[in-house]
């Protein structure tokens, strides 16, 4: 665990996710005078609340590092090149929440409960890459599954909160949702479409030729580096939903070894990062307002595929399930800290 006492930097503090890698330190304890947050010139100068106090934001720039043992970037990919250098030149750890350096051979793409491990490999003074966050939730719900069963094949559809693209899209949802309410026109500023009372294919670039947007894409390549199998195959359908935040996804998976049902079920017990909602008499099952401020995938729906057959035993490889997860812990915050705090059991 990060030593309460140990110097960090929070890079892109003021973001969404810079705030909620505030929160979760404070609850840890982490020493208010240990933790230098910085954001760019335009928060200069202004304050975050932290454990009853204020933590001052300076302008983020090469002199940030000095004498700090961990950076958490949480901001632009642009950013996170041009200062992760200057960070570990000061002899500070880098773990970054952007796609900077997902695809670099040489920095560990990590999520904690399935390929940890690989945080003590990398290279010191480390830089490890947090993957993408509804990447990190659907990864984390299947490492049961996969562990006992292996999996080949995942078709996923995913139900992405607007605070995955930043803090001024949490206030777009609730602005265009006053306004709609109220009768006029939405306003769009961050997504082309009016994302209250909608649904839209995720806004990260469209890929022309391939017919995949750029989340769709992560999800791809980020599954088969952090599986280390290239042969996965992930077909994804990413989509924008009106929920402000925790993101959910409705997988269907097709396992190396076929299984029940209640052998699936059974996978979960005592996993790490995962907690089963499914109850059908009830007709309760995770919802991302329920998962919001968690630090834990929520998994229900699980059922045999009813499209495909069972063997004598009702054994079937294909299987689904629903799941619910914070983005902005553990598809960021929350995951970049269990990072570094690998670092530091290493
Ligand atoms: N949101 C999510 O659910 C999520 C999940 C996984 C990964 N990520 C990744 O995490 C990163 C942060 O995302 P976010 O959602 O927190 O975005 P955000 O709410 O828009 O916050 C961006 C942060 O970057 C800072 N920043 C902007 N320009 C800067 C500069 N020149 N120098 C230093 N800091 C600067 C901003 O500071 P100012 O306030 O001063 O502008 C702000 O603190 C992104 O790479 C994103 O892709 C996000």
């Amino acid at each position: 665990m990060i030593p309460s006492d140990c110097p960090l930097v929070v890079v892109g503090a003021t973001g969404a996710v810079g705030r909620e890698a505030l929160a979760i330190l404070e609850v840890r304890g982490h020493r208010a005078d240990r933790i230098r947050a910085v954001a760019s010139a335009r928060s200069a100068g202004s304050t975050i609340p932290y454990a009853g106090s204020t933590i001052p934001v300076t302008e983020a720039g090469p002199a940030s590092f000095v004498d700090c043992k961990v950076a958490l970037f949480c901001a632009t990919s642009d950013i996170a090149r041009t200062l992760a250098p200057a960070a570990r030149a000061a002899g500070c750890a880098v773990v970054d929440n952007s796609s900077a350096f997902r695809a670099e051979p040489n920095v560990p793409l990590v999520v904690p409960e399935v390929n940890g491990a690989e945080v003590a490999a990398a290279a010191s003074p480390a830089i490890i890459a947090n993957p993408n966050c509804s990447t990190i939730l659907l990864l984390v719900a299947l490492e049961p599954i996969r562990k006992r069963f292996g999996i080949e094949r995942i078709v996923v559809s995913t139900y992405q909160a607007v605070s995955g693209a930043g803090a001024a899209a949490i206030t777009e949802l609730k602005t265009q949702a006053t306004d709609m309410l109220a009768g006029r026109e939405p306003r769009t500023n961050v997504f082309a479409e009016p994302c209250a009372f909608n649904v839209f294919s995720h806004n990260s670039a469209m890929d022309e030729a391939t017919g995949l947007n750029g989340e769709e894409k992560k999800m791809i390549s980020e599954t088969r580096r952090i599986w280390h199998d290239a042969n996965v195959e992930v077909s994804p359908t990413c989509v924008r939903v009106p929920v402000v935040r925790a993101h959910s996804e409705s997988v269907t998976m097709t396992l190396v070894t076929p299984a029940s049902e209640a052998e699936v079920r059974q996978s979960f017990e005592g996993a790490q990062g995962v907690f089963l909602i499914d109850d059908r008499k009830a007709n309760k099952f995770p919802t991302p307002l329920h998962a919001s401020g968690t630090d834990i995938v929520f998994v229900g729906r699980l059922r045999a595929d009813p499209g495909s057959k069972r063997d004598a035993q009702g054994r079937t490889r294909n299987h689904c399930l629903f799941l619910s997860g914070d983005q902005l812990r553990k598809g960021a915050a929350l995951n970049a800290i269990q990072i570094a705090d690998l670092l530091f059991a290493k």
